[in-house]
């Protein structure tokens, strides 16, 4: 059953929280999400969808209520409304996951169609879904079909390559949906050829396969597909390098995986919340104004509002526009933008770069680095003289000392050092790249 095929009319919005690896903070993630979502005004049911290990309650400070969704599953009830708790939390409900650990694997088809259909019919306005760890087809179809689904992972690489292993099942999964929804056979067999070699392969060459035989289909799936945009946190983050892991893969994801998804936000680390699960009191509700309470709230809002998919705006291809879009900039952008996106860009790709975990991608990064080069060096050339007030604003300026004045003179290059990049500024203030070995 696809959730997407059904009107969306006076039904509850399903939402996902998954991630692939176990304890990235996705419970922590889903409860905090509904209890903003409740204070917000919106009727939220939380559904622990971990079968296996279900400890939601325990994070909402609840003690194990005395049914669960076990009980619905093994149809001891006929109605799911049975299993619904109240958590404390004013609008903010919760489906508990299993009294008697209940193996996620074991969940049947049937089981998992109906659960899904149930779901939808819901007395809410929000049914989220934590879901456990792992990559079981129940935990992706879960993921797969919701409205909206967010991924929770930690800035270390056994995380970032977890999730884009997630990622690129979670997409074959939904084609695989669409496929038996539109009934076309050759969709669900390239699917299941894909699937074995989901690791290394790019799940987006299914669509252009499918165009090859029929561009109609293929354009059907691709606005499908585009539907599908998860977000993703970064938890427990403790650096500026943590925080700006998101922002890298979000790129990485859409250019070299071509799967979009979009970065939601970072949450500090706060040893306050591991107290707060061992004293089993609800983190955001018991300490709101902590910088870790204000990050959750900014990525529930990032969720609930997402912004629009592919970037880039309508209009002729020319040089300039294509250098601008290679810096993933809109047409026009000033120079403070295209030396900051050219500088971020440069360091989401760099060798070492964490957000390329595994991905087997050398000859891509290189050629997209030369790109990203040329596109920079054709810009540079006409950048615009900034006015001095703009120049006291330089984007960089935690990173690049502005450059002085020097009475009318013409000023030699100056070399300024940022971590792992040699800039020049001229005269004019505009920036000029001397190589760098690792490139
Ligand atoms: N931002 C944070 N700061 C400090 N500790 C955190 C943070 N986020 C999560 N934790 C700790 O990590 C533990 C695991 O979090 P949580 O149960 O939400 O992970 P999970 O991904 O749901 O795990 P599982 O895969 O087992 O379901 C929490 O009990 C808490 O102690
Ligand atoms: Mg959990």
């Amino acid at each position: 059953m696809n959730i997407g095929a059904r009107a969306l009319a006076g039904r509850p919005q399903v939402w996902a929280v998954g991630g692939g690896k176990g304890g990235t903070g996705k419970s922590l993630v889903a409860a905090s999400l509904g209890i903003h979502l409740a204070q917000m005004g919106r009727r939220v049911i939380l559904v622990d969808g971990d079968l296996g290990a279900p400890n939601l309650h325990t994070i909402l400070g609840m003690d194990p209520p005395p049914l669960a969704l076990s009980d619905f599953i093994k149809r001891r009830f006929d109605s799911i409304e049975t299993v619904v708790f109240e958590t404390g939390v004013e609008r903010l409900s919760l489906i508990s996951g299993a009294r008697n650990s209940l193996d996620i694997e074991s969940l049947k088809h049937f089981q998992k169609t109906r659960l899904l259909r149930v779901l939808l019919g819901l007395p809410a306005d929000v049914v989220l879904l934590d879901l456990g760890a792992g990559t079981s087809l129940n935990v992706l179809d879960l993921f797969s079909l919701a409205d909206r689904a967010l991924l929770v992972i930690l800035p270390e690489p056994t995380s970032v390559e977890n999730c884009y292993r997630f990622l690129k099942a979670a997409f074959l999964r939904r084609l695989y949906h669409l496929g038996r929804t539109l009934g076309h056979q050759p969709i669900i067999d390239l699917v299941m050829e894909h699937r074995d070699q989901a690791d290394d392969g790019r799940p987006y060459e299914i669509i252009e396969e499918i165009a090859r035989v029929d561009s109609c289909v293929a354009a059907t799936l691709a606005s499908h597909v585009d539907t599908f945009l998860p977000h993703l946190v970064i938890n427990q983050v403790r650096s500026h390098e943590d925080e700006r892991l998101g922002e890298s893969m979000e790129w990485i994801s859409d250019r070299f995986i071509r799967i979009p998804m979009r970065f939601a936000g970072a949450i500090p680390y706060d040893p306050t919340l591991v107290q707060c699960v061992k004293s089993r009191q609800a983190y955001l509700s018991e300490y709101p104004r902590t910088r870790t309470a204000e990050m959750l709230r900014a990525v529930a809002e990032s969720f609930s509002s997402p912004r629009a998919g592919p970037r880039g705006g309508a209009g002729p291809r020319t040089p300039e526009r294509d250098a601008y879009s290679a810096l993933d900039l809109r047409p026009g952008a000033m120079q403070e933008e295209v030396l900051t996106a050219y500088l971020r860009l440069r360091r989401t790709l760099r060798s070492d770069s964490p957000a390329l975990a595994s991905l087997d991608c050398e000859a891509e990064r290189q050629a997209t680095v030369a790109a990203i080069e040329e596109a920079y060096r054709s810009l540079s050339r006409n950048l615009t003289v900034p006015s001095p007030v703009r120049r006291s604003r330089f984007p960089c300026s935690r990173n690049v000392v502005p450059p002085r004045r020097r009475g009318g003179r013409p000023s030699a290059r100056r070399r300024v050092d940022i971590p792992g990049d040699r800039i020049t500024l001229d005269s004019m203030g505009a920036a000029h790249r001397l190589p760098v070995a690792d490139l």
